[in-house]
């Protein structure tokens, strides 16, 4: 694949579709600042999950993975003013960066930030209202886990969108010794097998490299 080429490609959507902003600019350098790891979605994956929460009409968003809140602002810039959005963080340092972030964006009353590994906080969720979009982007390990979670807090007609679901076409590679691709492809089998959704991968180029998507509509 030409990279320069995917990159600049990205850079002229950016340029069509992309507002320099100045929030979202803030959280990139507070995380890189605070040494995060770069690894949130780019700019044009951050309007599409927007527009998707925005297509289904989403009143109540859950994140798994937030890091330093960026594709969290995204997510709840989507929301109506009664809208609420919850993300799952498992570092403490993440969480506060993104706290800041959420903050600053004036959405520190609209999204809640639950620190702790997700698999052990997401079972304190079922109590509450279910969720109309669940955004998959933690820790590739236990996607399966998140999965099955996904399912069980969405209702029909949800959106639930997984991140990262083709590691630069690794995902292929049933052999794979990679705790990170073994994850995905059972993430993937377990997710084109259930019947309790209508699923598809979308390959992802852009200036962030080669991965996908998995789209799934709760039915
Ligand atoms: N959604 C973010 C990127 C998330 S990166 C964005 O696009 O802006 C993945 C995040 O998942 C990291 O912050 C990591 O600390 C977190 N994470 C890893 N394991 C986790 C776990 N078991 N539970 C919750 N979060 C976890
Ligand atoms: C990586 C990328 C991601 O988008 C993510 O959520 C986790 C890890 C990575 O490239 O390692
Ligand atoms: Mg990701």
């Amino acid at each position: 694949m030409d990279k320069a080429l995917v990159s600049a490609v990205d850079g002229y959507i950016e340029s069509l579709f992309l507002e320099s902003d100045e929030t979202l600019e803030r959280t990139l350098r507070t995380s890189d600042e605070a040494g995060l790891p770069e690894i949130q979605i780019s700019p044009a994956q951050g309007k599409l999950l927007y527009l998707l929460a925005k297509l289904v009409g989403a009143r109540r968003i859950l994140e798994i993975g937030t890091l330093g809140g960026y594709s969290t602002i995204w997510l709840a810039r989507a929301l109506p003013e009664v809208g609420e959005l919850v993300t799952l963080e498992y570092e403490q340092l993440h969480a506060d960066v993104a706290r800041s972030n959420l903050e600053h964006a004036g959405l520190g009353d609209r999204a809640q930030i639950i620190v702790g590994a997700a698999l052990e906080t997401l079972p304190g969720l079922e109590a509450g209202d279910p969720f109309d979009l669940v955004f998959i982007d933690a820790d590739k390990e236990n996607y399966a886990g998140y999965l099955e979670w996904a399912i069980k807090l969405t209702q029909p007609g949800g959106l639930i969108l997984a991140d990262n679901v083709v590691r630069e076409g690794e995902v292929i590679d049933a052999e794979s010794d990679d705790s990170f691709v073994r994850g995905v492809r059972e993430f993937n089998d377990l997710l084109a097998a259930d019947p309790r959704a209508e699923s598809v991968i979308v390959q992802v180029v852009g200036g962030k490299g080669y991965d996908g998507i998995a789209i799934a509509r709760r039915v």
